[in-house]
């Protein structure tokens, strides 16, 4: 696979710090622009970044000293040095949507961990195991957009990727009729640690701006079909949702209860979960987990702290599984929210991306 130069807009943030790892010694990719505000623009990365490194490695050695740009004003001077870019910003939703347009048109593919473009028809919202055949759509984006290579490519929100990953292929075969789930989410998700949100410690707040609608309606894009040049979101399986903040560093919990059209045995999950493998595992994407679904026997599994790192935070974890009073079944479900849920889900994108011929 030949190298790519890659820029990593809102690199100083709590997703643009993993990014800078992920990328640091990527075998695809080569970090050779780094974006953020006007505040950060003009200082070295590590300048920048100040006391806000929330990360357990260091700063990569290779990044320390690179300038930062300003991602808006320096936008001609960052695509002269990228082959595409990764965009993590925290801006109002209009500006990030046209900030991502603004890379796109001008030939630089944007592969966002952002909200802005998630319900943009033409936009495909991928996580790759599950439904890499959205990248389709993206022909029909560049004919809207006028262009040749540009596109914009986005990851769904972090809530939902421990549960659909695994509600997924159990719908392909059994078929979901209804889902009820409560997240319990890692306060690294509002890109906040523990010495800048202290509140959070021995602490639960019930309410996350948004969270509750991205989990509910995000699912049914991922299961949408492509037609006439538009992602049409499915209208099942129906979702309801309910999002914690919990005392947590990195790692989003699920609890779910499902009900089926054709309800399997507790047999027949564990095998689909057991072999359910997809492009990125027949493709030997370099962040690719090599067992995509870990379940767990034991009652006390999974835990966050224990599980979250497994396969360098790109698994997903299920345990609990057991039949249920209301629904037909009840799990638990865990994946890494600032790897596989953000930084490592958009470079697994990338990497797809770049299988498929689409970065070229
Ligand atoms: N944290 C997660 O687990 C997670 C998961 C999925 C998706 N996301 C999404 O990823 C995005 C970033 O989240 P985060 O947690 O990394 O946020 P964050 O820690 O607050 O970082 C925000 C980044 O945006 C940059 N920024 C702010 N205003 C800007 C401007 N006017 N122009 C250019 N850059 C600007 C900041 O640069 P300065 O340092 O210069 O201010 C910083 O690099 C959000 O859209 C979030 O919803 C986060």
């Amino acid at each position: 696979m030949k190298k790519y130069n890659v820029g990593i807009i809102g690199a100083t943030g709590m997703v643009g710090q993993r990014f800078s790892l992920l990328l640091a010694d990527h075998p695809w990719f080569n970090v050779t622009a780094l974006a953020a505000s006007p505040r950060s623009a003009g200082k070295t990365y590590e300048e920048a970044i100040g006391t806000r490194w929330a990360m357990k490695d260091a700063i990569p050695e290779n990044l320390k000293n690179m300038t930062v740009y300003d991602a808006v004003a320096d936008i001609e001077l960052i695509v002269s040095k990228v082959d595409f870019v990764f965009c993590a910003v925290d801006m109002k939703k209009d500006e990030i949507k046209a900030l991502e347009e603004n890379y796109a048109k001008h030939e630089c593919p944007v592969v966002s961990n952002n909200s802005a473009h998630r319900f943009t028809s033409d936009v495909p919202m991928i996580i790759p195991e599950i439904n890499p055949q959205h990248t389709e759509i993206i022909e029909s984006q560049k004919k809207r957009l006028g262009t040749k290579k540009g596109f914009i490519a986005v990851k769904s929100n972090c809530s939902l990727q421990s549960y659909v990953p695994a509600l997924y292929p159990l719908d392909e075969k059994f078929g979901i009729d209804k889902c009820l789930v409560c997240t319990y989410q890692a306060i690294s998700g509002a890109g906040k640690t523990f010495e800048r949100w202290p509140e959070m410690i021995d602490n639960v707040i019930p309410y996350i701006g948004g969270e509750e609608e991205k989990s509910e309606k995000e699912p049914l894009k991922i299961w949408g079909e492509i037609k006439n040049g538009e992602i049409v979101p499915a209208d099942s399986p129906k979702f309801t949702a309910q999002c914690l903040r919990v005392p947590v560093s990195d790692g989003h919990m699920a609890a779910v209860f499902v009900t089926f059209k054709n309800k399997p045995s507790k047999k027949e999950i564990l095998e689909v979960w057991k072999n359910f493998a997809g492009e990125p595992q027949k493709l030997e994407l370099p962040h690719a987990p090599k067992q995509f679904i870990h379940y767990y026997e034991e009652d006390n599994m999974p835990q966050t702290k224990l599980c979250r790192d497994i396969e360098g935070g790109m698994a997903i974890h299920a345990g609990r599984l057991r039949e249920d009073s209301q629904y037909d079944y009840k799990f638990v479900c865990l994946s890494h929210n600032t790897l596989r849920g953000a930084a490592g889900g958009a470079v697994l994108l990338a990497e797809l991306l770049c299988a498929k011929g689409y970065m070229d």
